[in-house]
């Protein structure tokens, strides 16, 4: 059975996927996921937005000049929505969570998965909160395109992470 270090290491960002559909099946275990991500005082802050919907994707590849890209062969998106008034300062880190959450439950299942940024990246938040009827009030931090894998991704090798990154008992 894959460990979670495994997982780890083969899980990359994949932004072109085949034709062939993401069942809702594995989507709900990505969201079951997510709703099991901490967040600050369990406040939950996020609202996840599932699409299969081709004329609601293929827009969301022009949400950006660049980065976006991955919509247009996603076969579903989740995106992920936040109420900045529920907790102070931490509706950033815990959608990234959440996000987290739904990027490895994607690539257990061997589907491809990539975030794509959405706050305050150029017209994104306005598109996104149009073509899904996302309320004003609430902040939309990514969309997550979904798709089985038309690209080979090398894992990581474990040899070449940045231990330098780490510090023991001291800077
Ligand atoms: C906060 C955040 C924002 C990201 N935004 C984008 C994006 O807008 N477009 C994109 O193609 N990838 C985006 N990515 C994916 C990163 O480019 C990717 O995770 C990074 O290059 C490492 O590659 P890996 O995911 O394959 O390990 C984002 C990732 C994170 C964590």
């Amino acid at each position: 059975m894959e460990s979670f270090e495994q997982l780890c290491q083969r899980r990359r960002s994949i932004r072109k996927y085949t034709d062939r559909p993401v069942e809702q099946e594995k989507i709900d275990y990505m969201l079951r996921c997510a709703l099991m991500s901490p967040s600050a005082k369990r406040t939950c802050p996020w609202e996840f937005i599932v699409t299969h919907d081709e004329a609601k994707l293929r827009p969301l590849a022009g949400c950006r000049t660049y980065g976006s890209q991955m919509f247009n062969t996603a076969k579903a998106a989740i995106i992920i929505a936040l109420d900045p008034t529920l907790c102070d300062n931490t509706w950033m880190a815990d959608g990234a969570i959440a996000a987290e959450h739904i990027l490895l439950a994607a690539a257990e299942q061997g589907i491809g998965a990539c975030w794509c940024h959405v706050y305050e990246r150029e017209g994104a938040p306005e598109l996104t909160r149009t073509l899904f009827g996302i309320p004003e009030d609430k902040v939309v931090l990514c969309a997550i395109a979904l798709g089985y894998p038309d690209e080979d991704r090398s894992s990581y090798d474990l040899s070449r992470l940045k231990y330098e990154k780490i510090h023991n008992e001291q800077w």
